[in-house]
Parts: C-alpha cells; structure tokens; sequence
C-alpha cells in the first residue's frame, strides 16, 4: 500500500448557474449548471500512517483569520469519511498538507477542491479502491461541489444538488481566464437566502436552455446563459457589476460571477491582451480553462 499522494486540486466556476426554488424536503435547492475546471489549484499532499490526524494550510490565499477548527475543513471531513468507508483496509490516521492558491469564499469551489482531491488521493492509495458511484456518495454529503470535484470530467451540466451528471461532447476547450477576486467574501448560505428574500413570487428565475450541448457553442454563445446569483448579490455588492463591465470592456467573451461570488471572472480569446488591474479593492489572477483533470501522484 502506498502511503504518500499529491494532487492538484483545480478550482471549477459556473458557465452557467440556474438556481430552483428551496427544496421542501431539506430546504436545499435544486440547481441546473455547467461547472468548468480551472488551472488555477490548490496543492495537497496526504499521507496516511498511525492513528493521529491532522491538517495544515499555508499559502498565498491563506486568509489572515486561518480556516477555522480543522474538523470542520472540508478536506479534513473527506479523510475521516472515506476511512471510515475504508475499514482496516488502511490506517486510521493522517496527515494533510495544504497551500492555498484558490481564493477562499471566493465561488471558486476551493473548499470543495481540497476534498475532492483527498478523495481521488485516497482512493487511489487504496488497495481496493472504491467504484465511482461510492466515491461520488461520499463526495455528496460534503457538499455540492464535492462531486464535480472528485469526478475525473473537465466539463459538465450538472442537476439536482449539483451531484447529477451530463458530460458535454466537447474536448476540452484551454482558453486565457481572468479572476477578479474582491476583498470580500460571500457566504453561500448567505446568496442561497438572498435569492429566497428576492425571488418570493418568483422562485423559478429565467432559464435559458443549452440542451445536450454536444460540440462547444463558443464562450460567447454561452454569455447567453445566466449566473442567477448574479443580480441578488451585485445588489448587496454593487462593486462586483462594475468589475464585470470592466471585463467585457476588456473584450472577454464570457464574463459572469462565480457561483454565489465574491469572484468575477472572464474568459478570452487567446489573442486578447489580459487585463492585469481592477483597482484597489482586487486582486487580478491570470489562469486559463483546463485542458485536462491533473491525475494523482502517488509518491511512495
Ligand atoms: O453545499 P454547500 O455546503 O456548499 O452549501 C452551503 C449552504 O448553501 C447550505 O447549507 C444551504 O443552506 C445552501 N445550499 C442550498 N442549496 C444547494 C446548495 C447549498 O440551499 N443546492
């Protein structure tokens, strides 16, 4: 058995982002989106051994006030999940080592990231490793991100919670992308119930059909689409339509908020000259579309 694994845990955005009405069942909402890996990545490495666990995070996106109880991190909660799933197969214990590049509270799914990549870390150390459908189980109940980000797709539709799956017929599009990563984050309980504050005659939104999307429509053909965040949270954060104006000003083809924000991001033709300030208040990272799910790097 091996004991030591590497991944890159890439961020994901939202092309498109339809939220449903509050679910009645759980409260949760139903969603119709397509998630979109980025190159932009956290870098994890686990290693398994003993019976203690821990987890430490460093990095340039470390905010200041750290990550909270460790028990509580989503990378931490995917260990202990899947080991418990695992039995005696491995050890009880762990070590997971972060450095956060993927903005936190930014939309990028960089939580969601961390776990997903400890997932397919894991199972791939496993002797036995899991079948897809488990992984994704377990990947489910950490979070709606959790199961595009454990999944080996570069692009796809997804429904229900987030964990239904419809790949796109394309290969994988690598196209220049810019974040606008204000000085603020966005809680994604708190967008969920603004949305419920906005919408209350209206809990459906505007949804704008892609169908099967079989051969890629082009990033412009995709502007079609909506974020429905989008409007809820530039209410609170007017700042955030601004940086996206700027963006299409700039000449980026697809510009929209990533999932419940605080990032906007942008993505241009390869030609395009890239803007690399958004003034005081953001950060600009340059970073493109994925061409491909880095594999896991076993080391020992
Ligand atoms: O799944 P995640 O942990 O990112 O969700 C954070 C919060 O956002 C949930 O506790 C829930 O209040 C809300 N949410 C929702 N519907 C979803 C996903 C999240 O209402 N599909």
């Amino acid at each position: 058995m091996s004991v030591a694994a590497r991944v890159q845990a890439q961020a994901k955005v939202n092309l498109f982002l339809n939220v449903f009405a509050a679910r009645d069942d759980d409260g949760y909402h139903s969603l119709w989106t397509a998630f979109q890996r980025i190159d932009l990545a956290d870098d994890v490495v686990i290693r398994l051994g003993g019976s203690a666990r821990s987890l430490d995070a460093v990095g340039p996106a470390m905010p200041r006030e750290g990550l909270g109880p460790v028990e509580r991190n989503l990378a931490y909660r995917a260990a202990v999940a899947f080991l418990d799933e695992a039995g005696s197969m491995l050890p009880s214990g762990f070590s997971i080592e972060l450095i956060k590049n993927i903005p936190v509270g930014g939309g990028l799914g960089g939580g969601s990231a961390d776990a997903g990549a400890v997932l397919r870390a894991l199972n791939a150390m496993s002797p036995r490793p899991l079948p897809g459908r488990e992984l994704g189980a377990i990947a489910a109940s950490l979070g709606s991100d959790v199961p595009f980000l454990t999944s080996e797709l570069v692009t796809a539709q997804a429904l229900g919670r987030g964990d239904r799956f419809l790949p796109v017929g394309w290969a994988p599009v690598a196209s220049p992308m810019v974040l606008v990563v204000p000085d603020f984050a966005v809680a994604t309980k708190d967008a969920y119930g603004w949305l419920d504050d906005d919408r209350p005659t209206d809990p459906y939104g505007d949804v704008t059909g892609f169908g099967a999307l079989e051969t890629f429509p082009g990033w412009s053909d995709l502007a079609r689409g909506a974020n429905d965040f989008e409007p809820v949270v530039e209410r609170r954060h007017p700042i955030l339509r601004e940086y996206r104006e700027r963006l299409l000003a700039a000449g980026a083809r697809l510009v929209r908020m990533a999932g419940s924000g605080s990032t906007v991001f942008g993505i241009f033709d390869e030609t395009a000259t890239l803007p690399t300030e958004m003034g005081p208040n953001a950060r600009v990272i340059h970073t493109r579309t994925s061409a491909r799910v880095v594999q896991v790097e076993v080391l020992q």
